[in-house]
């Protein structure tokens, strides 16, 4: 769940508003009079049960909890974010506006972090002592071309080797700490060398920059293996993957991503020309990494060692980021092993099974064409959770069979397309040699179950004041999304879609047309973007907007990029289209809830409540049919074009 929806569901979007407006309630709405535009009787109203308001009167707007803060305090999504996070009490992590103070601090601990990079290689390369590494590296086969390009390195047997190389040449004791390559004496007394007698692997985020190390032991008796970076302001474990700056590249070019366990394997499949190859550096993988894996493609392979210990790790990675979701964000596994974080993060999951006892650093060395063939071939997730579930199990037996079903029964209650989980209903069936019918009952009792263990305290409906009140399911305006995202793919220019819409005689493209706060802040970057400078429309976007808002635009952008080509024609009628429609499908609902609204003034007689809806409706119904007549022509249009076309 991204920052702002957990502040979203964290509110009650009825009482922040009575903060501004006194609320009346009627039905399961409440009212007021327009705090935005004058007025006599109330057209204001506020859905607790979406978490969202509309001005059904002059306004004639509406969104959520952020775009009525936003509105009526006059601030910007960022400010508005920060003043709701902390009524919510959710805390909104390091911020994203780093002072230039804090950016100075940064650039300091990395150009220490590159210069300990340089020296540490030149130790490798030319130290005797360094022997022992290099005869480590010419054992295992890498050769001198990746060893550069890593800039691998060495780090002397002694305590205090990087510390004068560093202090000499001007660095600060305390910033060599920060950085992660000094470590303080328990007795206060000065500080020593953390990497010593290792072979220096370099980590580097997503632009290159060295961030941190891996250190590999170089004596059996040294412990750990691999002693790494502590956590410093630049590096946190569970946001790297270990070669995605060196991989990215290969990654778009292939369109498939693939996450290894151990530095080595990375090295190695470099080496062999293998680069679409990053690692978790053997923990569990979390969602932050694969969102960044995301980003230049969407189909991941995480190759797993047989062993188990090493498969486990990984998938408890993915265990705790389904925890940490709520329900609407949970993975969601769909027959092509497609697993998705429901609206934020949509990825083909496939799983290499690694023969026992072998790292993808020997299979590539060993052959590298079995290498890409097992890529090509790695199983759906789904299909690898169904076998390694029941490993254990004797599905000869009754009891192997009731625990069979009753392990797989919470994953296959999650896949959310009804076809694809019968398909899976029938494959545990038969692995479990059970009736479908059986696994489907389970299912049934683990949704009742989760029910149950995730039901909020019912709503006390009497009770006045602050409440506290299920949080709304976070509505996905799914075609507003979609222009969003089409005018972010930037094919059609936010001019021409004016032109065409002032031509069609409906109104402008504006930002009340977003019902979503967020979306309707990317909209009003992306707007400032085009007057900026039309060239570089995502970049300047994504510089106008907060931090709180990339992952959002970035999900918006993965899917502008799997949107299918079309014509400069087609895709600006396909805009056009889809923004007519989105009023239409507002126009729908806003009917709806006024008819609603109707009823309730009619049931307590309010005459001039009737009044006033009964004149609404009467005029959005209007609107509306002028609306769909308006694309219903559209639709007519385009068939004659295409019949003229085809003839
Ligand atoms: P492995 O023990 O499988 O190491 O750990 P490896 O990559 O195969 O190394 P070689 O081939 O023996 O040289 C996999 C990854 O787990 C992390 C490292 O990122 C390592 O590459 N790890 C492992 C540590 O961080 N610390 C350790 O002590 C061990
Ligand atoms: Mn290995």
């Amino acid at each position: 769940m991204g920052v702002a929806d957990e502040v979203k569901s964290r509110l009650d979007i009825v009482e922040v508003i009575q903060g501004y407006v006194p609320l009346k309630k009627a039905g399961r709405t409440y009212k007021a009079l327009c705090p935005f535009h004058a007025e006599k009787t109330p057209s204001f109203v506020v859905f607790p049960e979406s978490g969202t308001w509309r001005c059904f009167g002059a306004c004639q707007t509406g969104g959520d909890v952020f775009s009525f803060i936003q509105k009526r305090e006059n601030l910007d999504f960022a400010d508005a974010l920060r003043m709701l996070a902390a009524r919510a009490g959710v805390a909104l992590g390091p911020q994203p506006d780093e002072t230039p103070a804090e950016e100075q601090h940064l650039e300091k601990l990395r150009a220490a972090l590159a210069a300990a990079t340089t020296y540490y290689h030149q130790q490798l390369l030319h130290y005797p002592q360094a022997e022992r590494a290099r005869a480590h590296l010419a054992k295992r086969g890498l050769l001198t071309e990746v060893v550069t390009r890593f800039q691998l390195g060495y780090a002397l047997d002694a305590w205090d080797a990087v510390l004068t190389h560093l202090t000499e040449r001007g660095y600060a004791l305390e910033d060599l700490e920060a950085a992660g390559l000094l470590v303080k004496r328990d007795d206060g007394t000065g500080y020593f060398d953390r990497f010593r007698n290792r072979l220096m692997i370099p980590i580097r985020d997503v632009q290159g920059r060295v961030i941190g190390f891996g250190a590999r032991a170089l004596e059996d008796a040294q412990q750990p293996k691999y002693l790494n970076s502590p956590q410093t302001p630049l590096f946190d474990k569970s946001r790297i993957l270990f070669g995605l700056d060196a991989a990215k590249q290969a990654i778009r070019a292939a369109d498939v991503a693939v996450i290894v366990e151990g530095y080595m394997d990375v090295l190695a499949a470099h080496q062999y020309n293998q680069a679409n190859v990053v690692a978790s550096m053997g923990t569990a993988l979390t969602e932050t990494q694969l969102r960044q894996l995301k980003r230049y493609s969407s189909h991941i392979v995480l190759a797993l060692d047989a062993d188990e210990a090493g498969a486990r790790a990984t998938l408890r990675g993915l265990e705790v980021a389904r925890e940490a979701l709520d329900r609407e964000s949970v993975p969601v596994p769909t027959a092509e092993g497609l697993f998705r974080f429901e609206g934020r993060l949509k990825a083909d999951l496939r799983v290499l099974t690694l023969p026992p006892g072998q790292d993808p650093d020997d299979v590539i060395k060993a052959d590298v064409a079995q290498w890409q063939k097992s890529v090509a071939e790695a199983e759906p997730l789904v299909d690898f959770y169904l076998r390694t579930a029941l490993a254990d199990l004797d599905l000869g037996a009754a009891k192997g069979k009731s625990e069979a079903v009753r392990r797989l029964a919470p994953l296959l209650r999650e896949i959310a397309d009804p076809v694809e989980r019968a398909h899976y209903v029938g494959r545990l069936a038969r692995l479990a040699q059970t009736s479908e019918e059986t696994v489907r009952q389970a299912i049934e009792r683990a949704a009742r179950e989760e029910g149950r263990a995730r039901k909020p305290a019912a709503r006390r409906e009497a009770s006045p004041g602050p409440k506290p009140q299920p949080a709304p399911p976070p509505q996905r305006p799914v075609r507003e999304d979609y222009c969003l995202t089409s005018l972010l793919r930037g094919q059609t220019p936010l001019a021409r879609v004016q032109s065409d819409l002032y031509n069609l005689k409906a109104r402008p493209l504006g930002a009340d047309d977003f019902a979503n706060g967020e979306n309707r802040t990317i909209f009003l970057a992306l707007e400032n973007a085009y007057l900026d400078d039309g060239g570089r429309l995502v970049a300047t976007t994504q510089a106008r907007l907060p931090e709180a808002l990339q992952p959002r635009l970035e999900a918006l952008l993965s899917l502008a990029a799997t949107g299918p080509a079309m014509s400069d024609e087609d895709a600006a009628k396909d805009l056009v289209d889809s923004i007519l429609r989105l009023r239409e499908e507002r126009l729908r609902h806003s009917l709806t809830e006024l008819q609603y609204l109707l009823e309730d003034a009619k049931s307590s007689g309010d005459s001039e409540s009737i009044a006033h809806f009964g004149q609404l409706i009467r005029s959005q119904s209007a609107d509306r049919d002028q609306l769909q007549k308006l694309l219903y022509s559209r639709t007519l249009q385009g068939r004659r074009q295409a019949m003229t076309e085809t003839v």
